[in-house]
């Protein structure tokens, strides 16, 4: 009657799909312990790597469970450990894991009485609670790894896209925390039909590039013409880290959800080592301290 998961750290928006594309990452994620217990509600009884609270109330994994729970034919509870691996603030989607990672374990304890589908749902409360809005691009593929696109919100309407094969992800995570509704809040709330025209054309190519794995195009589609520019800014060294890692022969670069990550796309591991040591050379050059990952999709 206990599980443990590994919650993967997703990159959200990919540049072109702002609220509705993610990616999860192989090999970057926290650790979750969950058990069933006659207690009724949820008991978070450690959480390691990170501060984070304990309530059930105020931490992302409790309300996204007590969200389950609501829902299930069950009379007991759970208690939940985390060892958090994933910082918060990151923009690679530390409250997705413990959300996704939450309801995912208790769905199999469970007997897996939700699709996926509900279980996103389900995770989506605890975004809303860790940065007002009920974001599905992280948690998303948090659920069904690999790519996924959220074609609508209302209905929820998720189409998973397996990785093309030779795909790897470089993240540099500069030291600073950017709080995702802080960086939410700087965005405008309408956007012109030439920026729209543009980043559909590349939401749609990422998309093509990524069924019919044609990797040039994937490249030539991860722009970003309405985030980025006003994101960017609270990024430290960021043209430095997209000028070089484009060099290093990355298929893109951009802000990893709400940053202050930055990631990249290469086509084979090699590359994406050398992205990693390009990046590691902005930083050290400007003094900022950073964690990089590298890591397969
Ligand atoms: N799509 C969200 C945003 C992701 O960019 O605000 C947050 O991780």
């Amino acid at each position: 009657d206990s599980i443990k998961v590994f919650c993967p750290a997703t990159i959200a928006n990919i540049s072109c799909g702002f609220d509705v594309l993610g990616l999860a990452l192989d090999t970057v994620g926290d650790l979750m312990t969950v058990k069933k217990q006659q207690e009724k509600g949820i008991e978070i009884l450690e959480v390691t790597g990170q501060d984070l609270p304990k309530e059930a109330h105020r931490n992302v994994a409790g309300v996204a469970g007590m969200a389950l729970l609501q829902q299930a034919d069950y009379n007991g509870g759970f208690s939940i450990s985390i060892d958090k691996k994933i910082k918060a603030g990151s923009g690679i989607g530390s409250s997705a894991a413990s959300s996704a990672g939450a309801v995912w374990a208790m769905n199999e304890l469970l007997g897996k009485p939700f699709t996926r589908r509900q279980l996103v749902e389900f995770a989506m409360e605890g975004e809303r609670l860790a940065s007002g809005v009920a974001h599905a691009d992280n948690v998303a593929p948090a659920l069904f790894g690999g790519f996924t696109l959220i074609r609508s919100y209302n209905p929820l309407d998720i189409i998973h896209i397996s990785p093309p094969g030779e795909l790897v992800a470089t993240v540099i995570h500069p030291q600073i925390e950017i709080k995702t509704s802080d960086s939410r809040k700087i965005l405008k709330t309408t956007i012109s039909l030439e920026d729209g025209i543009k980043q559909w054309g590349n939401l749609g190519g990422l998309i093509a590039g990524l069924y019919t794995q044609d990797y040039d195009l994937i490249g030539r589609s991860l722009e970003d013409h309405i985030v980025e520019p006003i994101r960017s800014i609270l990024i430290p060294g960021f043209d430095a880290l997209k000028k070089h890692s484009l060099e290093a022969g990355a298929l893109g670069c951009g802000i990893s959800g709400s940053g202050p990550s930055v990631y990249a796309l290469s086509r084979s591991l090699a590359t994406a080592k050398e992205v990693a040591a390009a990046m590691k050379t902005v930083y050290d050059k400007l003094g900022i301290a950073y964690d990089l990952h590298v890591s397969e999709i």
